[in-house]
C-alpha cells in the first residue's frame, strides 16, 4: 500500500526541477551528503519510473498552457472526423484540420490515436467512513489512479454524518480539497426530517448538488424506508436534482446474511449467497414504481443483474425517466471469484450488489450497446487486504467495495469495443459525454468542442495494457482485475489543459482540482411539468358533484 502511495508522492516531489535551478553555497560534507542523497532518491526514481524521472519532471515543469494535438482521429459522442485540437489556458480552443500554430505551442503527434474526451466516472468513494473502516484512496491518491487511467473527473457519493447532509457535505468539502482533478459530488440521504429537506435545498441552491442517493440496502446504518425515499423523491422532484438509489432489499438482505451465516458458511461465498439477485431484481422495481408514483427521474446505481435489468428495461419500454448504470466489475467479471480457496483473492471482489454468476455481465454489455443502459461507473471503493481481513471469519464484516477508477477506461474499451459491441462514438458517450449530459455539464465536460474543459485522452488502439496491482496507482495491495491483457493502451491525459499522463509518466499536483457545481433540473426535467398536468387531466377529478 504504502509503496503505492510513495510513488505518486515521489513523482510529484520530483516533478519540482525549480530547485535545481537555486545557487546554493553548502560546505564540502553537506555536498557530499546531498549528493548522496541524490543517488539513492536517483536509485529509488529508477525502480518507481525509470531513470528520466528527473528529465522527465523538468519537462513536465515547463509545461506550456497551449497545447496542439495533431494528427488524431477526434471522436465525440455524435461525430468522429480527422482534425487537430488547439488548447489555450485549459480550455479547448479551436478543433479543425491542419492548425498552425506559433512556437510556444507544445505539438503531441497523435496520428493514428484516438483523441477522446476525458472519462467521467459518476460513481466513486473517497476516504469514505464505511463498515467501520475507511476507504484506502483519498481524493489525491484516487485521483491520480483515475488520471493514469484516462478519467478526468469524477462524481463522488458524500456522506452524511449522523444523517446531517449539511455536515457530511463540509467534511468532503476539506477532503477534497488535496483533489489534483476535476470532481463533483452527489449527497447520500440516509434520514428524513426537516432538517434534512431544508438542507437538501440548500445543497442544490447553493451549493452545486444535483443529485441525492437513497440505499435501499444497509439496513441499520445507511437504508432509509420506502416511506422516507418516498419523501426524498418528492423533494428531488421539486428541486430539480436527480434521485439515485441502491436497490436492494436490505431487509430480505438482512435475514440472507443471518441465515447463510448460520448454515455455517461463512467465507466471501456467502456474501453472494445472502443477496441473490432477486433481491436486487425486487428493489429496482420497487424503486422505479415510487418514482414513477411521484413523476420524477431515477437514476439506478451499480445495475449488476439481469433482475434489475429487466426492471429497467421494462419502465423505460413505457416511458419512465431511469436512468441504469452498470459498474466496470459487474460488466466484467463473475461471481467465481468468490469462491476462490484463498479468503483474500475471493475478498478482494466483495461489493454490493454482489457480483453475479456469468450470464449477467454479457446481459449488461448487450444492454449498454443498445442504450437501455447509459453510462458506467466503477463504484470505485477501494479497501487493502488488510481492511478485507476484518471480515475473515464472517463475510458479513468485509467491508463491500472493489478498485476501478483506474481500471474503467481500459475495461469498458477492451469489452465494449475491441469486443466490437459498439463503436468508438458509443465508447465515449457511454464512458464521458452521458455522465456529462445527465449530470447537465454538458458541453462543459463530455466534449471535444471550442470552449470545453481541456480534459482530453489519446488512445492508441494498437498499444497494450497489462492490468497489476503492482503497477496501479491506487493505493491498494490488490487489483480485481489483475493480469487483464488487452490491446488499445491511453497513452496521455490532459487535465484541465495539462498534461498529467504521458507514456507511463505521471504529474500530478496537490489541490489544483476544481470542483464542478452540478446545475439542477438538467435534461431529464424537460417537460415533466407538461406530463404532470396531462396526468392532472387524466385524474378527471375533483368529480363536480351537486350539495344535497
Ligand atoms: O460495495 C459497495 N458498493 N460499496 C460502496 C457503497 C455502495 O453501496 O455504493
Ligand atoms: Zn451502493
Ligand atoms: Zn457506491
Amino acid at each position: 500500500m504504502g509503496a503505492m502511495t510513495g510513488r505518486v508522492y515521489v513523482r510529484a516531489e520530483l516533478a519540482d526541477c525549480s530547485r535545481r535551478g537555486r545557487v546554493v553555497i553548502v560546505p564540502l560534507q553537506l555536498l557530499q551528503l546531498l549528493i548522496l542523497l541524490q543517488l539513492v532518491l536517483s536509485a529509488v526514481a529508477d525502480g518507481i519510473c525509470g531513470l528520466d524521472v528527473d528529465k522527465e519532471g523538468c519537462q513536465w515543469e515547463q509545461q506550456t498552457s497551449k497545447l496542439l494535438i495533431t494528427g488524431g482521429i477526434v471522436v465525440n459522442a455524435d461525430r468522429q472526423q480527422q482534425a487537430d485540437v488547439y488548447i489555450e489556458d485549459g480550455l479547448i480552443r479551436l478543433v479543425a484540420q491542419n492548425i498552425k500554430v506559433s512556437d510556444d505551442v507544445r505539438i503531441i503527434d497523435a496520428t493514428g490515436k484516438f483523441v477522446m474526451p476525458g472519462g467521467i466516472d459518476p460513481h466513486t468513494h473517497m476516504e469514505m467512513p464505511f463498515m467501520g473502516t475507511q476507504t484506502s484512496d483519498d481524493f489525491f491518491t484516487g485521483q491520480a489512479a483515475a488520471l493514469a487511467g484516462g478519467t478526468t473527473m469524477h462524481i463522488d457519493f458524500a456522506l452524511p454524518i449522523d444523517g446531517d447532509i449539511a455536515a457530511g457535505y463540509e467534511s468532503y468539502v476539506k477532503k477534497a480539497e488535496k483533489s489534483c482533478m476535476d470532481y463533483s459530488f452527489h449527497m447520500a440521504v440516509t434520514t428524513w426530517n426537516d432538517n434534512v429537506a431544508k438542507d437538501m435545498e440548500n445543497l442544490v441552491k447553493e451549493k452545486g448538488i444535483n443529485s441525492f442517493k437513497f440505499f435501499l440496502a444497509y439496513k441499520g446504518s445507511l437504508m432509509v424506508t420506502d416511506e422516507q425515499f418516498l419523501q426524498g423523491l418528492r423533494k428531488c422532484k421539486e428541486l430539480g436534482a436527480l434521485a439515485q438509489v441502491h436497490a436492494e432489499n436490505g431487509d430480505a438482505v438482512a435475514e440472507g446474511q443471518a441465515r447463510i451465516f448460520a448454515q455455517g458458511i461463512t467465507g466471501p461465498e456467502g456474501h453472494a449467497l445472502s443477496r441473490p439477485s432477486l433481491l436486487e431484481g425486487e428493489a429496482t422495481g420497487r424503486a422505479i414504481k415510487l418514482a414513477q408514483f411521484v413523476n420524477t427521474p431515477l437514476y439506478v446505481v451499480h445495475v449488476m443483474s439481469t433482475d434489475a435489468l429487466d426492471e429497467i428495461s421494462r419502465a423505460r419500454a413505457a416511458g419512465v425517466r431511469v436512468v441504469g448504470e452498470p459498474v466496470a466489475s459487474g460488466l466484467a467479471l463473475n461471481d467465481s471469484v468468490l469462491w476462490d480457496p484463498d479468503f483474500m483473492t475471493a475478498s478482494k471482489y466483495v461489493m454490493s450488489p454482489p457480483i453475479r454468476p456469468a450470464g449477467h455481465g454479457e446481459a449488461l454489455q448487450a444492454a449498454l450497446a443498445n442504450g437501455v443502459l447509459q453510462l458506467v461507473g466503477t463504484d470505485h471503493c477501494a479497501f487493502n487486504s488488510k481492511q478485507k481481513a476484518a471480515g475473515k471469519s464472517d463475510f458479513r464484516l468485509i467491508p463491500n467495495g472493489v478498485n476501478g477508477i483506474e481500471e474503467r477506461m481500459h475495461i469498458v474499451w477492451d469489452l465494449m469495443v475491441n469486443s466490437g459491441r459498439v463503436s468508438v462514438m458509443d465508447y465515449v458517450r457511454i464512458t464521458s459525454t452521458a455522465c456529462a449530459q445527465i449530470f447537465n455539464i454538458y458541453p462543459q465536460k463530455g466534449a471535444i468542442l471550442p470552449g470545453s474543459d481541456a480534459d482530453i485522452i489519446i488512445m492508441n488502439p494498437k498499444g497494450n495494457t497489462r492490468i497489476s496491482a503492482e503497477t496501479h496507482h491506487s493505493t491498494i495491495d490488490t487489483n480485481i482485475y489483475e493480469g487483464w491483457s488487452m490491446k488499445g493502451n491511453i497513452e496521455t491525459t490532459i487535465s484541465q489543459g495539462k498534461v498529467v499522463w504521458d507514456k507511463g509518466h505521471l504529474n500530478v499536483e496537490r489541490g489544483v482540482g476544481r470542483y464542478i457545481p452540478l446545475p439542477p433540473f438538467g435534461p431529464l426535467f424537460d417537460g415533466l411539468d407538461k406530463l404532470d398536468s396531462a396526468q392532472l387531466k387524466a385524474f378527471r377529478a375533483p368529480v363536480q358533484r351537486a350539495v344535497e
